[in-house]
């Protein structure tokens, strides 16, 4: 471990939204989408409350005692995820979900990528989203270091 590894730590920023989807694969048969998606393929829309913790990685800044100042995180948060999915139906209101299925996995990765050029480079980015309080999911899946 070199010595910018030895200090490194995860700090966590967690907020909220609310918003409307449906989960359908309009390459799938209707039988096999209710099968697949069951209440959340109710054709005319449902809601969640989504929980939304966004952790940052990296090593503390040996002046400021920061590894990312948790305010600009909030901000950056507020701006480039909240204000675009919060209050919005993900189907019809998000364009990146036009032809992507708004699963908790894809919202994950969606959210990840909307944040990724907004945190510095050099810090790991972790998205977690829970749409329900027990079903969570994290992107990426993997805790990998930088070197
Ligand atoms: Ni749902």
């Amino acid at each position: 471990m070199t010595g910018s590894n030895a200090q490194r730590v995860a700090v966590y920023r967690h907020e909220h939204f609310n918003a409307a989807h449906r989960i359908h694969n309009p390459a799938l048969s209707d039988a096999d989408n209710v099968r697949i998606y069951g209440k959340c393929n109710n054709p005319n829309y449902h809601g969640h409350n989504y929980e939304l913790t966004v952790r940052v990685c990296g090593s503390v800044d040996p002046q400021i005692g920061y590894v990312m100042d948790l305010g600009v995180l909030s901000a950056t948060i507020k701006q480039y995820v909240l204000d675009r999915l919060d209050h919005k139906n993900l189907n019809l209101d998000v364009p990146e979900f036009a032809d992507v299925n708004p699963t908790a996995e894809n919202i994950a990765i969606v959210v990840h990528g909307l944040l990724r050029p907004h945190v510095p480079a050099n810090l790991d980015l972790h998205v977690v989203l829970g749409e329900t309080p027990r079903n969570i999911v994290q992107y990426p899946a993997d805790i990998v270091h930088h070197a």
